[in-house]
């Protein structure tokens, strides 16, 4: 298939350009830069130069590219992030999230492309305080913690955009794994070594968690599987008291500190604390089913071991 991949140089674009070409398609990757349009070249694709929030440039090259499937993996998140700023290290990717999208589905519709696939996460149900998975049938955020209410509306509207266009959606647990912060040279390895990333108060936060090869393999088994949306996530989501201290262990960092839930708060804020001490997991059973995915790295205390780069 001809794939015109937007975000073919980030987090998730590596692995998933180097997982399509191996699959034989032929891949359009967008870029900014000069440089990582070089990159792109070397590894096998097309480049096209191009910003996503130009709408008639966006519009000309992805009629150019005339694409079977267009893939979003526009996000513009700091490596680093603050949770008490998450307003502002959000705002380009929510921008990217919401005028992006439009640009990017209304330049599909134009190439006259099939398919439609974008990236969202699986970490913004809303919680039930029971102790199940979510699957997608599942409600979102209700009222999701104030720094966090215009990521999420933005989040809600790529899905809505990409779902009105019978797109599909894939929701990714959070990634890890090369070029993550979750990798051995990634920011959470160097503020584990610092001992800045404590368990806080009983760490009971569950992450649900995916290195981003499964997240790739998951994207390409979505070509061929029908529309719709898909949580793409590990078998085991882990509450924080779990998964930090392999964390610290994988990266050589010592062991994580606890942190009371009050002497926490001030420095989480509100989201911070939503994360680490009570947000929940999801499951993947639909992703299994219906597009015939497995992780490889079926729980993150392997993938930690032997997948952090
Ligand atoms: N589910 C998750 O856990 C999740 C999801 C996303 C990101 N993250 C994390 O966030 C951090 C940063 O990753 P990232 O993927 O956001 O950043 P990134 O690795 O820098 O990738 C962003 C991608 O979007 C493209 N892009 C950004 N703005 C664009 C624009 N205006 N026009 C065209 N292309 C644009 C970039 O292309 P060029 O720069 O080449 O132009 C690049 O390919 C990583 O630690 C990653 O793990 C986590």
């Amino acid at each position: 298939m001809k794939v015109f991949l937007a975000g073919g140089t980030g987090a998730i674009g590596k692995p998933l350009l180097a997982t399509l070409l191996a699959a034989g398609h032929h891949v359009t990757g967008m870029t900014r830069s000069t440089a990582n349009a070089d990159a792109l070249r070397a590894r096998g694709a097309e480049a096209v130069l191009c910003d996503a929030l130009d709408e008639a440039a966006l519009r000309a090259s992805v009629v150019a590219a005339a694409p079977d499937v267009v893939i979003n993996q526009l996000t513009a998140i700091p490596r680093r992030l603050d949770p008490r700023k998450i307003e502002r290290d959000f705002a380009l990717t929510n921008k990217l999230r919401t005028e992006g999208t439009r640009n990017l589905i209304a330049a599909a519709r134009a190439a006259g492309a099939s398919k439609l696939i974008s990236q969202s996460v699986a970490f913004v149900y809303e919680p039930t305080g029971r102790d199940e998975l979510h699957s997608e049938e599942d409600p979102l955020y209700r009222s999701p913690p104030k720094a966090f209410k215009r990521t999420f509306e933005a989040i809600e509207q790529l899905e809505r955009t990409t779902l009105d266009a019978h797109g599909t959606v894939l929701r990714y647990g959070y990634f890890y794994g090369p070029g993550t912060s979750l990798a051995k040279d990634g920011s959470l390895a160097e503020q584990a070594r610092k001992r800045q990333l404590p368990i806080v108060g009983g760490g009971g936060g569950v992450w649900p968690l995916i290195h981003v090869d499964d997240a790739a393999k998951a994207t390409l088994a979505a070509l061929d599987g029908p529309p719709g949306v898909y949580n793409i996530v590990d078998d085991e989501p882990a509450p924080t008291r779990e998964w930090i201290p392999a964390f610290c262990d994988a990266v050589g960092a010592p062991k994580p500190m606890h942190l009371p839930a009050l002497l926490a708060r001030p420095v989480a804020g509100g989201y911070g604390m939503l994360v680490m001490t009570k947000a929940e997991g999801a499951t993947n059973a639909k992703a299994k089913h219906d597009l015939g995915w497995r992780p490889d790295y079926a729980s993150w205390r392997e993938g930690f071991r032997k997948g952090l780069g």
